[in-house]
């Protein structure tokens, strides 16, 4: 049987992705350029996986240019840097609005005043409440795109501490990469999804190409940061790669990396 790597390369290989590292100065100064330029942010601590986001919706506005989209509705907005710098990076499409939902309060007016600091209050809504029930509700048009950078570590169901709810995505991390990828968006509609290598690919995969064609991927070498590298996860993940569930890999450096994947996808 194929393991979980042999299927993750060949995803890789087919799509042709784009593939980088960003926990090296050298060839991701770029990335940290983009966040020099971002104010003192709260709560501002997963750097790459929110960069790697926000290049993966650079690429969904850039891709989907000529479609003159007039919504983009990020599922999970958090600090709404990633939706900033993509509108900042694609200035030819000044009527394109952003819906940001989150369950956080706090997060919500982080996002806020960000898009306030940034000059683009006007092309942004936030709304409290769980993507979810939101996905269901939804009304979609051809004009509307859909952006997510989910909960996707694993997570042991033993770890109760709130700290780790932004980032939970159940026990193999699929938990909202699953219900996203299930819903029956309409046929044709564009979504850019954000997910790692410790989310059960192998599961993530076979979704993905069953339900959508893929149009973008890109893929980010990232060092574990303080989520993967905690006494809560570490030794969950370790018991995940044993069960084939979850992919990183331990440099001559001893530090475990991840590979943070963003994919652009039609609805079939
Ligand atoms: C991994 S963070 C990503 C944040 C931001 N998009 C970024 O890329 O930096 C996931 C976000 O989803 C939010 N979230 C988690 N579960 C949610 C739910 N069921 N409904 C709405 N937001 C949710 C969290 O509060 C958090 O802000």
């Amino acid at each position: 049987m194929e393991s979980s790597l042999e299927k993750f390369s060949d995803f890789l290989n087919r799509h042709h992705a784009v593939e980088k590292r960003i926990d090296d100065p050298d060839s991701s100064s770029d990335f940290f350029a983009e966040a020099l330029k971002l104010p003192e942010i709260v709560g501002f601590t997963a750097l790459a996986d929110t960069l790697a986001y926000a290049r993966l919706l650079t690429e969904l506005l850039r891709i989907t240019a000529g479609a003159n989209s007039r919504r983009l509705i990020d599922l999970g907005i958090g600090s709404a840097i990633p939706s900033i710098i993509a509108l900042r990076d694609n200035p030819q499409n000044l009527d394109l609005k952003v819906i940001g939902i989150d369950t956080d309060a706090a997060a919500l007016q982080t996002a806020s005043e960000n898009a306030e600091t940034f000059g683009v209050s006007r092309r942004f809504q936030f709304y409290q409440g769980d993507f979810l029930k939101v996905m269901d509700d939804l009304v979609l048009d051809s004009k509307t795109l859909i952006g997510s950078n989910p909960p996707y570590l694993p997570v042991p169901e033993s770890v109760k501490n709130s700290k780790f709810s932004s980032i939970n995505g159940g026990t193999d991390g699929t938990f909202y990469l699953k219900k996203i990828l299930q819903h029956p968006f309409p046929s044709g509609s564009v979504l850019a999804l954000a997910w790692s290598s410790l989310s059960n690919p192998a599961v993530i995969i076979s979704l993905m190409e069953k339900n959508y064609e893929i149009l973008y991927v890109h893929s980010y070498i990232a060092k574990f940061g303080v989520y993967t590298k905690s006494n809560e996860l570490a030794p969950h993940l370790e018991a995940e790669r044993n069960a084939d569930r979850c992919l990183y890999f331990t440099g001559n450096d001893g530090i475990h990396r991840q590979w943070i994947l963003g994919t652009i996808l039609r609805r079939l």
